[in-house]
C-alpha cells in the first residue's frame, strides 16, 4: 500500500489511502469543514496496545449516532488503519486522530442522503507529561461553558473550547475548567475534571449531555473503586471546586494532571497548598499499573 513512498516522511491516512502527511487532502465542501458535521476520537496507544479502543469505538459510533451518520467502518477496519499507521511512523507509543465527517457535497442547510463519509486519521508521538511537570502542577482558568447542549457527542464543534482554552493560556494558565447555568462545572476544554473533597470522596460530573463521557474518566473510576476510594458520579458547583482538597483533569492525551490552582473572577486559589494531593499520585499509579498490565 506504501509504494512509491518515501518511507521517511510523516504519513497520514485519508479516504482509504495511506499518504505522505502534507499530501491528505479534504474537499472544501466537505461538511466536516462547512458545518462541523462530523466527529472523531483520540487514542492511546503504548505497550503495543491502544488502550481502551473498545470502549473508544463505541463512543466513535455514539457519537456518529448522535449525529445520524451512517458508521460504515467497523472496528476491525478502524483498529487495522491504526495499527499501520503507527507501523508506517516508526511509533512505539503516541496517539492516534481518527475523524469521520458526513463528506462532501454542495452546501446546504439540511442533510442530504447517501454520501459517502470522509475519514482522516493521523498519528503523533506521545507527549507525556513529566515528573517534574507532574509534581509541580498545572493551573486553570474557571469560565461559563458556551458550547452547544450535546457535549456527550465528540464532534469537531470545538472552536469554544479552543477560544477558552486560548484565553487560560494567555492569562498565563494552563487550561480552563467550564460551568454552566446554577454554576455547576462542566469539564475542562478537552478534558474531564475530577475533584476529591474533605471526606476524601472523589467527585466527578455525571456523565450528562453536558459533558463528553471520558474513556480515561471511566478508566479511572473503576481504578478509584478497585482501590477503595470512594466515588460520587454528580452536579458539584464552582464553590465545592474551591473548597477542594485536590483537583485533576483526565483525557487519553494527558492521562491525569493535578491541578494546584484556579483561578475565578481574577482571583487565585491555592488548592491544597498548592501541593499535588495523595489520591491523584496513587490513580497516576494506578492508571501506570493498569496500561502495564
Ligand atoms: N479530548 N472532555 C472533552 C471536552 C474532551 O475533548 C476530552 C478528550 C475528554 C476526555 O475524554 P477521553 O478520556 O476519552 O480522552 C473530556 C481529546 C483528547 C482531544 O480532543 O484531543
Amino acid at each position: 500500500m506504501l509504494d512509491n513512498i518515501d518511507k521517511t516522511s510523516r504519513i497520514s491516512f485519508v479516504n482509504n489511502k495511506f499518504l505522505p502527511h502534507q499530501n491528505c487532502m479534504v474537499h472544501i465542501e466537505d461538511r466536516g469543514f462547512q458545518f462541523a458535521d462530523g466527529v472523531y476520537e483520540v487514542i492511546l496507544f503504548k505497550n503495543n496496545k491502544l488502550i481502551d479502543v473498545d470502549a473508544h469505538l463505541s463512543r466513535l459510533d455514539h457519537s456518529l449516532s448522535g449525529l445520524t451518520i451512517i458508521n460504515n467502518f467497523s472496528k476491525e477496519f478502524l483498529i487495522d488503519v491504526a495499527v499501520k499507521l503507527f507501523k508506517y511512523n516508526n511509533l512505539k507509543e503516541g496517539t492516534i486522530y481518527l475523524q469521520i465527517t458526513r463528506g462532501c457535497t454542495a452546501r446546504f442547510p439540511s442533510i442530504p442522503k447517501d454520501i459517502q463519509p470522509t475519514i482522516v486519521a493521523t498519528v503523533s508521538p506521545l507527549k507525556e507529561t513529566n515528573e517534574t511537570e507532574f509534581n509541580k502542577g498545572y493551573t486553570a482558568i474557571i469560565e461559563p461553558d458556551l458550547r452547544w447542549h450535546r457535549c456527550n457527542l465528540k464532534t469537531t464543534s470545538l472552536i469554544a473550547s479552543s477560544l477558552v482554552n486560548q484565553k487560560a493560556k494567555d492569562m498565563g494558565f494552563d487550561d480552563a475548567i467550564m460551568f454552566r447555568e446554577g454554576l455547576d462545572i462542566t469539564e475542562a476544554s478537552y478534558a474531564n475534571v475530577f475533584m476529591v473533597d474533605n471526606d476524601d470522596n472523589l467527585i466527578t460530573r455525571q456523565a450528562d449531555n453536558l459533558v463528553l463521557c471520558g474513556i480515561t474518566r471511566n478508566r479511572m473510576i473503576e481504578l478509584a473503586k478497585i482501590n477503595n476510594i470512594k466515588v460520587q458520579e454528580r452536579l458539584f458547583k464552582i464553590k465545592d471546586l474551591l473548597q477542594a482538597k485536590e483537583i485533576f483533569l483526565t483525557s487519553s492525551s494527558l492521562i491525569i494532571r493535578p491541578v494546584v490552582k484556579v483561578n475565578y473572577q481574577n482571583n487565585d486559589y491555592q488548592i491544597f497548598n498548592g501541593q499535588v494531593g495523595d489520591i491523584t499520585k496513587r490513580l497516576k499509579q494506578y492508571y501506570q499499573d493498569f496500561i502495564n498490565s
